[in-house]
């Protein structure tokens, strides 16, 4: 193999197209998953490539970094493309705790194992997957660039913000070849149905409420998953040693005008008369901190390494409706057990 590169967190919703792309893409590089399968991860993601023979999965926890070392030592890594992290606001706002252990220690575990391991770091590469919300919120103007300064608002963006941190002081003080991205919000196949856009899907097939957090006026800058992926392969194999690069999609919408783009599109998927799945939205209390607005200036990555999204948002809605209507199985099993325990105590409604 030319190349062995661990990915983590690559059962999730990223990491499973990061993985997928790259098993396919490059035949003679090693890709090795790990990830220790929380409520989030789900090796059904990777059903297609899991008996590629470039392809091995590993179930450790970041933050465990005696295995984490002695995964170096057995694999001699070139790369790591950091994903593995606890992603959701709303459970962040819940159990702050769990995001410090996993996006923070684990993190830092992680970065602590490759420079134990790394006796000469030629040639390397960690790359770590960050969010834009590390910067804040905007008002109704401007846009994130990479030098915005950080100003995360939830507990999720604050543990975020520190992990960057972290990867930078590593690069800064022991010398580790480090890149990092900050993307805005994805979408697509395979996203666990506690995100707006999937939870939005799963429940107007099911006829539940739509729960809108406030006035619904809250703007996201969304972006397909595969072009996140491209992406991050662009960034692996071409972005500079120490830079950070924001990928985002030129999308901005507010969450009620999304809401009801998909309550349109589903009445004409699922047959229903134009006007049927809007009457499920039901606006329920705020999320605390909400941040108003996100948006991305992704103009270095186009300028730089020539990316740009490929896939307009209604294309990109459209695909991911038409994942969720054929894959109900995956809904199913992904939404039984704590699931409806979680979606009971958040929305004190069932799911
Ligand atoms: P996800 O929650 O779908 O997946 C996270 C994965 O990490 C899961 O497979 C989980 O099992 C694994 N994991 C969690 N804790 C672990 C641990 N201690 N050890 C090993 N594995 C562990 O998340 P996602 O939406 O795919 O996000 C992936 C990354 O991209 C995260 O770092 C996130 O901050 C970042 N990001 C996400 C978005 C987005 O819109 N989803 C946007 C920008 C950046
Ligand atoms: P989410 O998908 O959780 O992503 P993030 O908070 O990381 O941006 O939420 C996207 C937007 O949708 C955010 O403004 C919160 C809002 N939202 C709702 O209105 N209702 C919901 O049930 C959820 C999960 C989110």
């Amino acid at each position: 193999m030319k190349k062995t590169i661990l990915v983590t967190g690559g059962a999730g919703f990223i990491g499973s197209h990061v993985v997928r792309r790259f098993v396919t893409n490059y035949p003679d590089y090693l890709i090795v998953n790990l990830d220790n399968l929380t409520y989030a991860g789900n090796l059904n993601n990777l059903k297609d490539v899991e008996a590629a023979p470039n392809y091995k999965f590993v179930k450790e926890d970041i933050c465990d970094f005696k295995s984490m070392e002695s995964l170096f030592g057995k694999y001699s890594f070139d790369g790591v493309i950091h994903l593995a992290a606890e992603s959701h606001v709303d459970r962040s706002i819940k159990n702050p705790l769990a995001f410090i252990e996993t996006n923070i220690l684990g993190t830092v575990s992680l970065l602590s194992a490759a420079k134990s391991s790394w006796k000469d770091f030629d040639g390397k590469r960690f790359y770590h997957i960050s969010t834009d919300e590390v910067y804040g919120s905007l008002g109704e103007e401007g846009f994130f660039t990479e030098t915005t300064s950080y100003d995360p608002q939830s507990p999720y963006s604050a543990s975020k913000a520190s992990s960057d941190h972290f990867v930078r002081a590593y690069s800064n003080t022991y010398g580790i070849p480090v890149v990092l991205s900050n993307c805005s919000n994805n979408y697509g196949p395979f996203q666990f149905p506690e995100k707006l856009i999937p939870l939005m899907i799963n429940n107007i097939r099911n006829n539940k409420p739509l729960p809108v957090y406030g006035k619904g006026e809250n703007v996201r800058d969304w972006l397909y998953v595969e072009d996140h992926a491209r992406a991050i392969d662009l960034i692996y194999h071409q972005g500079k040693v120490d830079e950070t690069y924001n990928i985002g999609g030129f999308n901005e919408w507010k969450n009620i005008d999304i809401v009801n783009l998909l309550c349109d599109l589903l009445d004409k998927k699922l047959n229903r008369p134009p006007g049927t799945s809007s009457k499920l939205i039901t606006y329920v209390t705020d999320r605390a901190g909400h941040d108003h607005r996100y948006a991305i200036d992704a103009s270095k990555i186009k300028n730089e390494l020539g990316w740009e999204p490929s896939l307009q948002f209604e294309e990109g809605l459209n695909k991911t409706i038409d994942w969720y209507l054929e894959n109900e199985q995956w809904l199913q099993e992904v939404t039984s057990g704590d699931y409806q325990s979680y979606y009971q105590e958040h929305y004190k409604t069932e799911a």
